[in-house]
């Protein structure tokens, strides 16, 4: 496919078939992950690859947080029903990416800059994680698989997220990936002019 061209049909995945990835295959999206952009080439990103039981144990870790009571006021309903939905996607993928701020930039460059001035690395670190993600979408939809960038699950009380990945890095995403159960490639209509403006 032509790049334009993935770039263009890459839509979110949300089902998947009941068939494994190879190794290969997510090595190589990982790689693609690892390519992009980041501020002062820190490379804040950090990805947790889960399978098998362990990615059971995530889809069924947000159905349980989906069901508590006592999270209810802080997510509402509604989220406790998206959590559902990505348990659901995540059950269903063959394979599961959590991809983590590892705040690399942070600890690196932040001694230089005054106190006030911080939140900006911080901003630079969500953006160069974002473009890996975007990155590992691109990948994965150039290869004829698919998957989709969950959110929610950030929602989710962060002791509870350090608990089940043991971990203090914040997380930015899941991405469950596998081969599609359903095409959804049809291309988006973009208006530029909602969007856009040239200047001179
Ligand atoms: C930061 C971010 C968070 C997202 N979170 C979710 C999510 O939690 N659940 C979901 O089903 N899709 C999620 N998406 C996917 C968007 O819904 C999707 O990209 C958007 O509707 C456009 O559709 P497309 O990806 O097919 O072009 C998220 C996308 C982004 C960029």
């Amino acid at each position: 496919m032509r790049f334009l061209d993935v770039i263009k049909t890459r839509r979110s995945v949300r089902h998947f078939q009941n068939r494994s990835l190879s190794e290969a295959t997510l090595m190589s999206i990982l790689e693609a992950g690892c390519a992009a952009p980041s501020a002062h080439n820190s490379q804040p990103w950090r990805f947790v690859v889960l399978r098998g039981e362990k990615k059971d144990a995530l889809a069924e870790f947000l159905f349980s947080v989906s069901r508590e009571k006592r999270y209810r006021s802080f997510t509402g309903f509604y989220v406790n029903r998206l959590l559902r939905h990505s348990a659901r996607m995540i059950k269903e993928a063959p394979a599961v990416i959590a991809v983590f701020n590892a705040a690399t930039f942070m600890s690196k460059v932040e001694r230089y800059f005054p106190y006030s001035r911080r939140e900006i690395l911080h901003t630079m670190e969500i953006q160069s994680v974002a473009a890996a993600v975007e990155n590992m979408l691109l990948a994965t939809h150039a290869q004829g698989l698919g998957a989709v960038w969950l959110g929610v699950p950030l929602l989710i009380p962060q002791e509870l997220i350090e608990d089940f990945f043991k971990t203090r890095d914040e997380l930015m995403a899941i991405m469950p990936i596998g081969y599609p159960a359903t095409m959804r490639t049809v291309e988006k209509k973009v208006d530029l002019s909602e969007h856009v403006e040239f200047w001179g």
